[in-house]
């Protein structure tokens, strides 16, 4: 059975359409992210299905219940937030006890619950402290585990990360996986940091001006995305405005600044003359030093002189800003070893990239 169902749901603010004609269906079981950017309708959709905004179309189910119109407390669903939303006059440990002391469990149900729980969330020795006395990581712990202990169907997390450090988002990325793997809850959670959203989700719905754009797993997202805004929003990618020149079966040949290459990952059909993008991920385009002479063979593409705008290490990784012709801005981007290229401003380059790196999307 479905959790979560939605058909065709709409809700206009005034004159803005927050959320238009969404079909939306969630899985038993799944990690579903909302990711988009500021405004693209997410915490909408996601007070939609809490039941905390009636939608001025279409219709809600849980588990197969017309749930449309009826109030949050209705649907079994928990929610966590950004702002963790803990009460600060209560310990930890009253703070989980509380939606269980709500629905009249009995005092030891309570505590071997709530011990389970922080066991569950790796806290269990400061279940006395107020929130105050915890740090961000902990307080969003708890504030996962309030909502964990009553077993809802359907946990909704908006932004729950997001006052969290880089490290201890992702190290919370993490156990926020686990903790979906070890109890199987549905969870959808909402963000706009595509990085979080790769990382945790089975499938990502990625929203755009209160439409879906494209609903699909991380990896299809990243390998295929369907549209140009897909291709800019997950990840880096190279945008290159061409026109079709030639196609011939599954092979379709592309002319631009980048001079005419060849690209074997087509999005829609195609005929020549059409203007398309080709999408190349920075890690894809190769780059050859001068006096390097290797030169392209048999289904290779051929090399593209570039200039060197800038270099820099990110971590793990050197990225080079170039410029080809037209003074069309291309990343390249390789692991940051021993054997790595050194360049700076003003060095003279050639790139390529792989005829099934590229993708052509219509524009
Ligand atoms: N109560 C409201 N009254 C009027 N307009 C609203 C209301 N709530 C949201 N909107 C508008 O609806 C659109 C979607 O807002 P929403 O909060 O769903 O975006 P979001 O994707 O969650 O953005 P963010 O990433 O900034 O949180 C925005 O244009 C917003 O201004
Ligand atoms: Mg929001």
């Amino acid at each position: 059975m479905h959790m979560v169902e939605l058909k065709g749901v709409s809700k206009a603010f005034g004159d803005v359409d927050a959320v238009s004609n969404v079909d939306l269906t969630i899985r038993e079981g799944e990690f579903v992210t909302l990711l988009g950017p500021s405004g693209s309708g997410k915490t909408t959709l996601l007070n939609l299905i809490a039941g905390m905004a009636t939608p001025s179309a279409g219709r809600i189910e849980i588990r197969g219940r017309d749930v449309t119109h009826s109030s949050a407390s209705e649907r079994d669903l928990g929610m966590v937030f950004q702002n963790y939303a803990l009460m600060p006059h209560m310990s930890v440990f009253e703070n989980i006890a509380f939606p269980l002391r709500v629905r009249r469990l009995s005092r030891q149900e309570i505590e071997r619950k709530v011990n389970d729980v922080l066991d569950l969330v790796q806290l269990p020795q400061i279940k006395d402290r107020k929130p105050r006395e915890l740090s961000g990581g902990q307080q969003q712990r708890v504030a996962l585990a309030r909502c964990i202990v009553y077993n809802p169907a359907l946990i909704l997390l908006d932004e729950p990360l997001g006052a969290l450090d880089k490290k201890l988002r992702e190290y919370m990325q993490l156990e926020i996986r686990r903790v979906h793997a070890e109890l199987g809850i549905t969870m959808l959670n909402v963000t706009h940091d595509q990085d979080e959203a790769l990382t945790m989700s089975d499938r990502i719905v990625l929203m755009n001006q209160g439409r879906i754009e494209q609903q699909d797993t991380p990896e299809q997202l990243y390998f295929r995305p369907k549209s140009v805004f897909a291709a800019d929003f997950i990840g880096t990618a190279n945008l290159v405005e061409c026109e079709v020149s030639a196609v011939n079966g599954d092979r379709v040949r592309v002319t631009g600044a980048a001079g005419a290459f060849e690209v074997t990952e087509v999005e829609a059909d195609v005929a020549v003359g059409d203007r398309v993008t080709s999408v190349i991920r920075p890690e894809n385009v190769e780059v050859r030093a001068a006096g390097d002479d290797r030169e392209s063979t048999g289904s290779d593409n051929p090399w593209i002189e570039a200039v060197v705008k800038d270099s820099l290490i990110v971590g793990g990784v050197v990225r080079h800003y170039l410029t080809i012709a037209g003074d069309v801005p291309v990343v390249a981007q390789q692991a940051n070893s021993r054997s790595r290229l050194l360049l700076s401003h003003g060095d003279r380059v050639s790139l390529r990239w792989a005829q099934n790196d590229c993708r052509i999307i219509a524009c």
